[in-house]
C-alpha cells in the first residue's frame, strides 16, 4: 500500500481499511499536509470495492491534539478566508462507506471534532474529549460547535465551548457522544473497532450505505424531509439482489451471501 508521511494504511482484514495517524511528536495534530493525506487515503478506500467499512485512530497517548496551533498562529484572515481554511474537513462526512472512530488519550479541538465527523466513536477509558479553542483566543471551526449541540444539547456544549474544560470518556459515554468505553488494555479500542468493521463489511453494502445516508438524514433534514428519504431508501432496496438473497435465505433457514448488488 501507499507510503505517507503523517497517516498509516493497513488493512487488517480484506474488507475493512485501517488508518493510523502517525504525528507522534506533535500528538497527532492535524496540520494541512496531514489532512491532504487523511482525505487522500479515505477516498482510496471509499473507492475500493472490497472495502466495507473504515477504522480510524491514532496513538495510546492521543487521537488528535488538535488542529496545528503551530500552522495557525500567524495565519491571517485574508489567507484563511481565500484558501477555505477546515473546508476540506467535510470530505470525511461525504463518504458512503461508514468511518468508526477508535479513540484513546488526547481528542481535542479538532480532534474532537474529527472523531465527531465519523459515524461511530468507540472510546478507550483513558480518551480525553474537549473543545479547548477558547483558551487560545479561537473557536471550533471543525464542526465542534454544531456537531456536539446536536450529539448533547445546547447547554452542555455551552459550557463545554465556553469555558474550553475538558470532558472524560465516561462522560462522552453517558451522553451519547460516543456509542460505547471498550474494556481497558492498549490496542483494545482498534481491535474493538475492527470487529465492528468487520461486522458491518459483512452485511449488504448497499443496504448499508443506504442505512447510513438514512441515520444521517436526521441531522440534516426536518423530520418530514428525512422520514421521506428513509422511505425512499427502503423503497430502494427492493431493486437490489442482496434484499432478494437476504430475505430469501431467512425464508429458507439459511445464510445470506451478499453480492452488493
Ligand atoms: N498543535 C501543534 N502542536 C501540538 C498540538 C497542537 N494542537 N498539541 C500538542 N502539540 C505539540 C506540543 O507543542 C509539543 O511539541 P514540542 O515537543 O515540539 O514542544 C508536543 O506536541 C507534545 O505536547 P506537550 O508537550 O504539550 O504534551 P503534554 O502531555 O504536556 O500536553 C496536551 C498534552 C494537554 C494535549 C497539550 O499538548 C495541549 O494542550 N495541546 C493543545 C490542545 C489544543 O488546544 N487543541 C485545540 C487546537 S485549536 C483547533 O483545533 C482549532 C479547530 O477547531 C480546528
Amino acid at each position: 500500500s501507499k507510503q505517507y508521511e503523517f497517516i498509516l494504511t493497513d488493512r487488517p482484514d480484506p474488507a475493512v481499511g485501517l488508518i493510523t495517524l502517525n504525528r507522534p511528536k506533535a500528538l497527532n495534530a492535524l496540520s494541512s499536509p496531514l489532512f491532504l493525506e487523511l482525505n487522500e487515503a479515505l477516498l482510496a478506500f471509499d473507492a475500493d470495492d472490497a472495502i466495507g467499512a473504515i477504522v480510524l485512530t491514532g496513538s495510546e497517548r492521543a487521537f488528535a491534539a488538535g488542529a496545528d496551533i503551530k500552522e495557525m498562529k500567524d495565519k491571517q484572515f485574508a489567507d484563511a478566508y481565500k484558501s477555505r481554511f477546515l473546508e476540506n474537513w467535510t470530505t470525511l462526512t461525504a463518504l458512503r462507506k461508514p468511518v468508526i472512530a477508535a479513540v484513546s488519550g488526547y481528542a481535542l479541538g479538532g480532534g474532537c471534532e474529527l472523531a465527531l465527523s465519523t459515524d461511530i466513536i468507540l472510546a478507550s477509558p483513558t480518551a480525553t474529549f474537549g473543545q479547548p479553542e477558547i483558551n487560545i483566543g479561537t473557536i471550533p471551526g471543525g464542526g465542534g460547535s454544531q456537531r456536539l449541540a446536536h450529539a448533547i444539547g445546547k447547554s452542555r456544549t455551552m459550557e463545554l465551548v465556553l469555558s474550553g474544560r475538558n470532558f472524560s470518556a465516561q462522560e462522552a459515554e453517558r451522553w451519547g457522544v460516543v456509542s460505547r468505553v471498550v474494556g481497558e488494555g492498549e490496542g483494545q479500542v482498534v481491535k474493538e473497532a475492527i470487529d465492528l468493521a468487520r461486522t458491518i463489511a459483512s452485511k449488504s453494502q448497499i443496504a448499508v450505505q443506504a442505512a447510513k445516508e438514512a441515520v444521517n438524514a436526521a441531522f440534516e433534514q426536518p423530520l418530514y424531509e428525512g422520514l421521506r428519504t428513509e422511505r425512499r431508501l427502503f423503497h430502494m432496496t427492493f431493486a437490489t439482489k442482496d434484499q432478494k438473497e437476504g430475505m430469501g435465505a431467512f425464508a429458507e433457514k439459511r445464510k445470506p451471501t451478499f453480492t452488493h448488488e
